[in-house]
């Protein structure tokens, strides 16, 4: 199939208190968005949609083509929306008529590795509609209700949503055409337009960097790597 990528990265990250974008924030030499964009091109692709900030159009522009290399005829970056679900709708208007499957992915979740990319495409190229990468829940969980806890949930029937998140092309746009309420993700999305969501592994180094300890821990693994 031909697989089209939209990164959103037009958050503020405003709990990360850096003060700049939080795609911007350096992880080490590299910036959050360019560590995202190495595992998207690591994917075989037709296209590489960035959705970033408006005020940082130009400079993810920059990182893109500058992690594309001879691939930058690939790449577009369109201006973000003030929530990351009608950043991802900016994304979708970009992406090219002969592309039969998009998959959406956090550049918040910069250290991916690229074989959760490659579950997800075979997912879909399988005739799945829609598939989510997931994590299984390590915690325990309460169900709570102003401070009293109401029950112990079953984490065996719980999972933990990552990105990227897969569909095939029209499933995607009608979820996105429909799209009424706000949805925390895609796959709820399509799930509220009544299609059916289906999951593969996804990785411990998939998690989203959202606060200063996240990325004390997306920075301290890279650094373990460079020694
Ligand atoms: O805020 P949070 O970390 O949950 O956002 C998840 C992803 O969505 C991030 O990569 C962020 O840049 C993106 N986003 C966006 N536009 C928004 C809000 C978030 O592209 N308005």
């Amino acid at each position: 199939p031909r697989v089209a990528v939209i990164v959103v990265a037009a958050g503020s990250g405003e709990r990360l208190g850096s003060g700049v974008p939080k795609a911007f924030v350096g992880l080490d030499e590299h910036t959050v968005l360019h560590h995202a964009l190495v595992a998207v091109f690591a994917a075989p692709l037709a296209q590489v949609i960035v959705v970033a900030p408006p005020s940082r159009v130009g400079d993810a522009l920059t990182e893109a083509r500058e992690v594309a290399g001879d691939r930058h005829d690939l790449v577009s970056v369109v201006p973000g929306g003030p929530t990351r679900q009608q950043s991802v709708a900016a994304g979708l208007h970009a992406v090219w008529a002969d592309v039969d499957v998009v998959l959406v992915h956090d550049a918040a979740r910069a250290l991916t590795p690229p074989a959760v990319f490659e579950r997800v495409i075979d997912a879909v190229r399988d005739g799945h509609d829609a598939v989510l990468p997931v994590l299984p829940v390590v915690d325990t969980i309460k169900r709570v209700d102003e401070g009293a806890v109401v029950e112990a949930v079953d984490r065996s029937a719980l999972a933990a949503a990552q990105t990227p998140q897969g569909f095939r092309r029209p499933v995607l746009d009608e979820a996105y055409a429909e799209a009424s309420a706000d949805h925390t993700d895609d796959a709820a999305l399509v799930q509220a337009a009544g299609g059916a969501v289906w999951t593969v592994a996804g990785d411990e180094r998939g998690f989203k960097v959202t606060t200063p300890g996240d990325l004390d821990r997306a920075r301290a693994l890279l650094r373990s790597e460079a020694d």
